[in-house]
């Protein structure tokens, strides 16, 4: 008997960057990072229908240019050599260009969701590497919360859940290409000796343990971007300006633009913040790795066999 469709809706939350050191160009040609990612609350949503059987087939709406989602599916069907038809229906809520990671977020909720759909399992190594090979924000998706990156961004070194943060977040419609803003920056890089990857590492860690200990504060690292992203769109400066005017304990721009994030004491100062702006600002939260975990078992439950990570099929 054929089997039927198994379906399932899943968030694909959007990420800041909350600072952001770009070191050097890479043998590789990308450039070494040092960022910490953030989970929060905005997400596109992804609803799937894999039917189990048949020639392989992926069925993706809306169309979109070098669709993630659809390269994501490709990938997990080939690694899996899954033999079914999937459905792939995308509600876009997270501003494209905008520094957020939506693409990616989109990429990494194929990767989790597909297989528990398909029955089948797909090791954390071989996640992580479809992940990477996709694009350098993908694996963190695969984790949530707030992580430590290093290396193109791929390097992942979880941090502990601190306490909800509110924040307001600015999308200025402006597209700001990353690999674009890669070059403007690399202009003014350093070469990549040892020794500056060494010092730089150590400078990264310690500045860790501050962002831990007092979350409230500023980050001791700014967003490396700015600089350069500024100069080309100067609205953007004015926007953390005006962020910081409004009383926002930080404001920086995520990844290389063009959203900005403030980052305010309450929930309450947040909607006071946003009244000014209208539809260009969206009120925000952290989103911790348990949050974000517990996010996809609640989607996922059907299909589930218990509460482990990343989710596991119950048809497997
Ligand atoms: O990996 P991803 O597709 O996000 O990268 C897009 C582009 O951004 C790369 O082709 C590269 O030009 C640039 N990039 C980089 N160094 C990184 C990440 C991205 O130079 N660590």
């Amino acid at each position: 008997m054929p089997v039927s469709a198994r379906r399932a809706r899943v968030r694909a939350l959007a990420k800041v960057n909350l600072g952001l050191k770009v070191l050097h160009k890479r043998p590789d040609g990308f450039h070494e990072l040092r960022t910490v990612f953030q989970t929060i609350s905005l997400g596109d949503t992804l609803e799937l229908e894999y039917t189990p059987g048949g020639r392989p087939r992926i069925e993706a709406t809306p169309e979109i240019p070098n669709n993630l989602v659809v390269r994501a599916a490709e990938a997990v069907f080939e690694a899996l050599r899954l033999r079914g038809h999937l459905k792939a229906a995308l509600t876009k809520r997270v501003p494209m260009g905008g520094g957020l990671g939506g693409g990616s977020s989109d990429a990494a909720a194929v990767l989790l969701a597909l297989p528990v759909l398909a029955g089948k399992v797909l090791p954390v190594s071989r996640l992580l590497e479809i992940g990477a090979g996709l694009g350098s924000d993908v694996p963190f998706f695969l984790l949530g919360g707030t992580a430590a990156a290093l290396g193109r961004g791929t390097e992942l070194y979880p941090l502990p859940d601190g306490r909800r943060q509110h924040g307001l977040l600015v999308a200025p419609g402006v597209h700001v290409s990353t690999p674009e803003a890669y070059k403007a920056l690399g202009r003014g890089l350093t070469s990549g000796a040892s020794s500056n990857i060494i010092n730089s590492f150590q400078a990264f860690v310690w500045d860790l343990g501050g962002l831990q200990n007092c979350p409230q504060k500023p980050p001791v690292f700014e967003n490396d971007f700015e600089s350069v992203v500024f100069d080309l769109y100067p609205r953007l400066k004015s926007i953390k300006r005006t962020l910081l005017k409004q009383g926002a304990s930080y404001a920086m721009m995520s990844g290389s633009g063009s959203a900005l994030f403030g980052v305010f004491e309450s929930r309450d100062a947040v909607q006071a913040a946003r009244a000014k702006w209208g539809e260009a600002a969206l009120a925000v939260h952290t989103v911790s790795r348990s949050q974000y975990q517990a996010l996809w078992w609640r989607s996922l439950a059907p299909h589930m066999d218990g509460k482990v990570w990343p989710p596991r099929s119950r048809y497997a």
